[in-house]
């Protein structure tokens, strides 16, 4: 059985990836400074993972053999900058030392799709749609580049060869499963203000995904880390945008340099493409807002 520790695992995300590692039969460790780790969690421990003691002390104490690094101050503008900065940062660096240095065989890093810089205060235009892993990285606040020194982090360790595997994921706006029955998401605002209300959404061009899709993306990650090269990032979105009409139309409503380029985004077509997951993993997203929206 394989022995998978989860940082974060009361959160947002967390949550989902706890349920479905241990419906896939692994056992699951989670880690987490507030209480909420679900109990299909064999352990649920306690701990502030900033600390590289404490990191060191999980990875001595429960051995796992794979680790999904989810624990950060998630949302952005949430807390002070510094504070967003240093936490997100230092517990990138910490889990992936750890790991690395207790033989941890995999790692998979949760990154964000901010790094490519949407929302800048001076203007920001993609270079091209939809946006792979390829598209230019652009920070512009605390968060996004906590998350893009998270994901150069897990780069750095990956090319340190030491015998652990690792990956960074992207995963797009996360709607947990009680958010589709009227939970507010982490904006605040319901998934149906974010439809009903295009400007909400459209400062992070319409993306998201199911918690639950996210979390099966990351299992299969874990399962092919062996055989893939060391280092790589996916983005993990749903397959349509979290939009009522298509991104064609909307997209120039908030950034007019798309006129041209969004005219690529057919039908329901995201502006994120997860084409990479699905060549490379296999993994295609399930479910949709169309599918899961409960009103
Ligand atoms: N929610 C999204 O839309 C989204 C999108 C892209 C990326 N992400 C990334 O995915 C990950 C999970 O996001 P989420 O939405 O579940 O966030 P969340 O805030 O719901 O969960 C994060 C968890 O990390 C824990 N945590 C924070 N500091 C910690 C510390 N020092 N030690 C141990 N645990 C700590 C928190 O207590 C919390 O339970 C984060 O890394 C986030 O940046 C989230």
């Amino acid at each position: 059985m394989t022995r998978t520790l989860v940082t974060g695992s009361a959160g947002r995300l967390g949550r989902s990836v706890v349920t479905a590692l241990a419906h896939a039969g692994h056992e699951v460790i989670g880690v987490d400074v507030v209480p909420g780790t679900p109990a299909e969690a064999a352990v649920a421990l306690p701990a502030d993972l900033t600390d590289l003691g404490e990191a060191y002390d999980v990875m001595a104490r429960f051995r796992p053999d794979a680790v999904v690094h989810l624990a950060a101050i998630a949302t952005p503008f949430s807390r002070t900058d510094g504070v967003t900065f240093r936490t997100n940062t230092q517990l990138a660096f910490n889990v992936c030392e750890a790991a690395g240095n207790t033989g941890v065989g995999g790692v998979v890093v949760a990154s964000s799709p901010t790094v490519i810089g949407y929302g800048a205060p001076g203007g920001w235009t993609p270079s091209y749609l939809p946006i792979d892993e390829e598209h230019p990285a652009a920070p512009w606040n605390a968060y996004s580049l906590s998350k893009l020194v998270a994901e150069q982090t897990m780069a750095a360790f990956a090319r340190a060869a030491t015998a652990t595997r690792f990956a960074a994921v992207r995963p797009c706006f996360v709607v947990a499963p009680e958010e589709w029955a009227g939970a507010p998401t982490q904006s605040g605002h319901t998934v149906a203000e974010r439809l009903d209300r295009p400007e909400i959404a459209g400062v992070s061009l319409f993306n998201y995904i199911d918690a639950r899709d996210a979390s099966d993306l990351i299992a299969v990650l874990l399962q092919r880390l062996p055989e893939l090269p060391d280092g790589e990032v996916f983005f993990a979105g749903a397959a349509d945008a979290l939009a009522r009409r298509p991104l064609a139309e909307l997209l120039p409503q908030v950034i007019p340099e798309t006129a041209a380029t969004a005219s690529n985004l057919t039908g329901p077509s995201p502006a994120f493409t997860s084409a990479k997951a699905q060549r490379m993993l296999g993994w295609t997203p399930n479910r949709s807002w169309r599918t899961e929206l409960e009103i």
